[in-house]
């Protein structure tokens, strides 16, 4: 067995490396947001799907009318004219002729039925009005297919002005695919609109939360930073079609919900506020992606050929709503929308570090001439920031090589590169960044995947992180992509996690990613793993890369062991390290083709030995590994 000694070739050459390189990166792809992170369960609540958020639906999709039995009849309708805000045009009006023995009106049946905990507790909330003096009194339950009772309340609407109404169920059993029922029990006409229901628990309890284990799965990689809302979702299909920010902000009711470029339908109940919040809450900064004036190339499924400006007249507002982003996440609560947070319940800021523009655009002159515009004035007004521009939508081509040249000629800080490759291009592409010129933009690796969740792809991703490792010095900041699925709407695979209403599935990708989050370094060592020969390691056999952490002085060795046979390793360390002692040995390893699975979930899990070894104890990389060995003094 081949036996690779652990060594510092000179402690001189270590560097400083960028204490934020491993992120995430969330896009609302796959029903990551609604049906997904977050956790409200009733779906259209608000009435605003349409045919063109996807090919069949309307305002009436995931609801059923109801008239229980017996007898009870009326009328439904989607009607626009006297809605709750303008943003929010759609309501219904249910006339309720006779209410019969149990009620006349409304069930919805969540994202794949609500999942619902015996027990738990469930906010219910509508916003409703009546047409009349005479109050409406409805019953609000939680049944099961076999129109067995799970929960039940009631709210009475007595006022003739929009007024939100609220009720909280307790769940008597559990069950995976309830529906939620709104029934009138008298008679007169009643407009309904944002019919709400949310588990009592979210994750760290925030009103309008997201989901508890979708939420603690993310926050337990611990990620340096945070990317949302998207990818290509940022720069939309069309200009009406671009996520403006100030639409997904203040109370639910006034949000500008919108179609998902994904194909559904986007509830922005889950906005920038949500975001901002959730970023602080899982310890990561957070790196909002706006438009770069230009909606994405392939809007109207146009291949390449889509790309559509914001027209000159209206770029100064365009402009004026980036910089007003930071002010929101940033400005004092005397500013315009330093006050908007505050009054959404954050008056700290958000210290918002990072913006990114733009999103795999395609390098035209609109985007250029766009992009300038906006980047010249976060600069004057906020040199603080740091401006993500980027490169395309892959490692080369048309759109990377002219990227790389704007980024040149106007200088932005960093830009992010994109690429979707097999595993065994990120194993033979680990030394792309070691040719990289230091004097240019640096690089936020935006999004990276090879294509599937396999032990071998988790293991390829692995060792091209080691050379990320070694170039934190030009590689700022890397995020794998995407972050989530809900497993009945994947709209792309692979992704790191995959979840249903009732379990999330942690894919050896993410372990590997995890691994990487928690161990990082903010001093990089070259050359600590040497092979036996003296020469440099084939990093086609083992990668490696070693950090030191400096807030606790740990020193971090990863080696990943892309090989089928064992290999030996004995560390040796000079200097302050001498005296170091290996403390905790985690590993993730397995067949080649191990995945996990909903059936068989830890297939390929993370096994830690914290017993202590001393430097001269041989250990022992296992075929298809990835190690990561932390050293205390
Ligand atoms: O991550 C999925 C998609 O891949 C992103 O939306 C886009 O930026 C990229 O093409």
């Amino acid at each position: 067995m081949p036996l690779i000694i652990v060594s510092f070739s000179g402690m001189a050459q270590s560097k400083r490396i960028s204490p934020n390189l491993f992120g995430i990166f969330f896009e609302d792809l796959s029903y990551a947001a609604d049906g997904g992170l977050y956790a409200e369960l009733v779906q259209n609540g608000s009435f605003e799907y349409l045919p063109t958020d996807h090919a069949g639906w309307n305002s009436f999709t995931s609801w059923d009318f109801i008239t229980q039995q017996f007898y009870g009849y009326g009328e439904l309708n989607v009607e626009t004219g006297k809605p709750l805000n303008a943003n929010n045009p759609h309501y219904l009006t249910l006339k309720i002729e006779d209410a019969g023995q149990q009620g006349v009106g409304i069930a919805n049946s969540g994202f794949d039925g609500i999942a619902i905990d015996s027990g738990k507790e469930y906010k219910f909330s509508v916003w409703l009005r009546t047409s009349s003096d005479q109050p409406v009194s409805f019953k609000v339950f939680l049944e099961d297919w076999k129109q067995q009772m799970i929960g039940e309340s009631s709210v009475i609407c007595n006022s003739t002005k929009w007024q939100r109404y609220e009720t909280e169920i307790t769940a008597q059993k559990t069950y995976d695919s309830a529906r939620l029922f709104l029934l009138a029990q008298d008679t007169g006409t009643v407009n309904i609109d944002m019919v709400s229901l949310f588990p009592e628990e979210t994750f760290k309890n925030r009103p309008n939360g997201m989901k508890k284990d979708l939420a603690e799965t993310i926050a337990a990689l611990h990620p340096k930073f945070m990317r949302f809302p998207g990818g290509c979702l940022t720069h939309g299909d069309g200009i009406n079609n671009i996520y403006y920010w100030k639409n997904t902000i203040g109370p639910l009711e006034q949000r500008k919900q919108q179609k998902n470029i994904w194909h559904y339908h986007q509830s922005v109940g889950l906005g920038y506020f949500e975001y901002f919040q959730f970023c602080e809450d899982i310890g990561a900064k957070p790196l909002p992606v706006l438009a770069a004036g230009v909606s994405c190339q392939n809007s109207g499924a146009t291949r390449g050929k889509g790309q559509k400006p914001i027209p000159m007249d209206q770029m100064q507002q365009y402009i004026q709503d980036v910089l007003d982003l930071i002010e929101y996440a940033n400005g004092d609560v005397s500013t315009e929308w330093g006050a908007k947070r505050a009054a959404a319940g954050h008056p700290a800021p958000f210290h918002l570090q990072y913006i990114g523009i733009g999103n795999e655009d395609k390098q035209t002159d609109n985007f250029r001439e766009r992009f300038k515009m906006i980047y010249n004035a976060v600069k004057a007004k906020h040199p603080e920031i740091t401006v993500i521009g980027t490169v395309g939508p892959n490692y080369y081509g048309e759109d990377y090589d002219l990227g790389w040249k704007f980024a040149d000629t106007i200088g932005v800080p960093m830009v992010d590169e994109h690429y979707y490759e097999k595993p065994e291009w990120f194993i033979s592409n680990q030394h792309r960044y070691d040719k990289y010129d230091r004097s240019r933009s640096k690089v936020y690796v935006g999004e990276y995947a090879s294509h599937g969740n396999t032990l071998w792809n988790a293991l390829s991703e692995a060792a091209y992180m080691t050379s990320l490792e070694r170039n934190g010095d030009v590689v700022a900041m890397a995020s794998y992509a995407p972050l989530l699925a809900n497993s009945k709407h994947i709209s792309w695979n692979p992704d790191m996690i995959y979840f249903d209403n009732r379990k999330v599935l942690k894919t050896v990708n993410y372990y590997a990613q995890q691994l990487f989050c928690n161990n990082a370094g903010t001093i990089y060592y070259p050359d600590v793993v040497k092979s036996t020969s003296g020469g440099n390691l084939r990093d086609s056999i083992v990668a490696a890369s070693a950090v030191e952490d400096s807030a606790t002085g740990n020193l971090i060795v990863k080696m990943v062991n892309l090989n089928s046979a064992p290999q030996n390793v004995r560390i040796s360390l000079p200097g302050k390290f001498k005296h170091y002692r290996i403390t905790a040995k985690t590993i993730l390893s397995g067949n080649r083709d191990d995945k996990n699975t909903f059936e068989h979930p830890d297939v390929v899990v993370p096994h830690t030995d914290k017993s202590v070894i001393k430097q001269s104890d041989l250990i022992t990389l296992l075929p298809y590994s990835l190690n990561v060995i932390r050293m205390e003094k």
